[in-house]
């Protein structure tokens, strides 16, 4: 089995900043409320001519240009997405033309907001077989287009951005271990109920708002603490470490609430836990790719360094990987 390590990393992030004093003149909230139940502080929406797959390709070719691989050597792409561009075709599938990546296989991968990890841990899979040799994972989300304005129980929390990585094989370190789960008995607790062929759209479906994001927060709260730790764990067992080997925790950015108790549960110290969601907000599948990214350009991460990527969302699902650093 060839061991896979991450070989470049990019991202993508739209320049309009929505703070939490904005969405005061928007709906019935405070800063201070946002800010102490979720420790963010703003969030990126984009532009009204951007697509997920625009901001797709300029993380994807900074990714590429990061490892120094040409896209026409890529073997497959994933997209890890809950807002691609259309049903279908797959957003994976538009990405792999407007970067010319002639020989690779596309789809899209829709875990929520563990879908970058999903993807990472799926693209070594072909990496470790050794069917493919290079691939391009990419976790992209436009939230802001399927987030209801004027329900003020999720608004505040989402925002838009991308990140990707370049997986290649490597002789030593690379992914270690990773945990993968489900528990679709609570996916109702966060869902988008119409568009698909259970609801399709029509005026009724419109009328009733349920083409945006619906979240029983607390559920999904008490889920995500026990989630993020234990699949970290459980990651840890597989690579044959403990949490005193991690030297940075990368937790999906979606609460900092969620976040410390997930640090508290690993024992670690919080500077071995990153956070960046104070800037970002919660941007699900890109919200891990666009942390490692920033930990990375900060000098959190070295040569060498055991990194423990967790996530967790919508069906309930949850994944975890652990990562020594090339
Ligand atoms: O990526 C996975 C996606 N989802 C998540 O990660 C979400 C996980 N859940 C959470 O992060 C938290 O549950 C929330 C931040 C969504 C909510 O925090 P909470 O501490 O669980 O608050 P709550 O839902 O228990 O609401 C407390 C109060 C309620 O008022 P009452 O009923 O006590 O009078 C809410 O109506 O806060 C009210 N409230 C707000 N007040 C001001 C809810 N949203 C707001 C708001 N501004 N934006």
């Amino acid at each position: 089995m060839r061991r896979t390590g991450i070989s470049g990393l990019g991202i993508s992030i739209p320049d309009k900043v929505l703070t939490n004093r904005d969405l005061e003149k928007m709906i019935d909230t405070t800063e201070e409320w946002i800010r102490t139940r979720t420790g963010i502080l703003e969030r990126r929406i984009a532009g009204d001519e951007q697509t997920t797959l625009d901001l797709c390709i300029e993380a994807g070719e900074n990714a590429l240009k990061d490892a120094g691989v040409d896209a026409a050597n890529l073997d497959l792409i994933i997209v890890a997405t809950v807002t691609p561009d259309m049903l279908f075709p797959a957003t994976a599938c538009l990405l792999q033309d407007k970067l010319g990546a002639k020989n690779a296989a596309a789809f899209d991968l829709e875990a929520g907001c563990s879908g970058f990890v999903y993807g990472l841990v799926t693209g070594a899979q072909y990496i470790s077989s050794g069917a493919y040799s290079r691939v391009l994972v990419v976790g992209a989300e436009i939230l802001s287009r399927i987030t209801d304005w004027e329900d003020r129980n999720t608004c505040v929390l989402f925002g838009d951005g991308a990140g990707a990585c370049v997986l290649e094989p490597v002789e030593k370190g690379g992914l270690l271990g990773f945990d993968l789960g489900s528990d679709g008995a609570g996916g109702h607790f966060l869902d988008l109920p119409a568009g698909g062929s259970r609801l399709p759209a029509s005026r009724d479906t419109v009328a009733r708002r349920l083409h945006y994001i619906r979240m029983d927060g607390n559920q999904v709260f008490k889920f995500a603490v026990k989630a993020m730790g234990r699949a970290a764990l459980k990651a840890l067992d597989m690579a044959k470490l403990s949490s005193d080997d991690i030297d940075l925790f990368i937790p999906h950015q979606a609460n900092k609430r969620i976040i410390d108790a997930a640090g508290r549960k690993l024992g670690l110290p919080e500077e071995k836990v990153f956070m960046n969601l104070e800037k970002y907000g919660n941007t699900s599948g890109a919200s891990i790719p666009l942390a490692l990214y920033e930990a990375v350009g900060e000098g959190r991460i070295n040569q060498g360094d055991i990194v423990v990527l967790s996530g967790f969302g919508a069906g309930l699902s949850w994944a975890a990987a652990v990562i020594e650093w090339n």
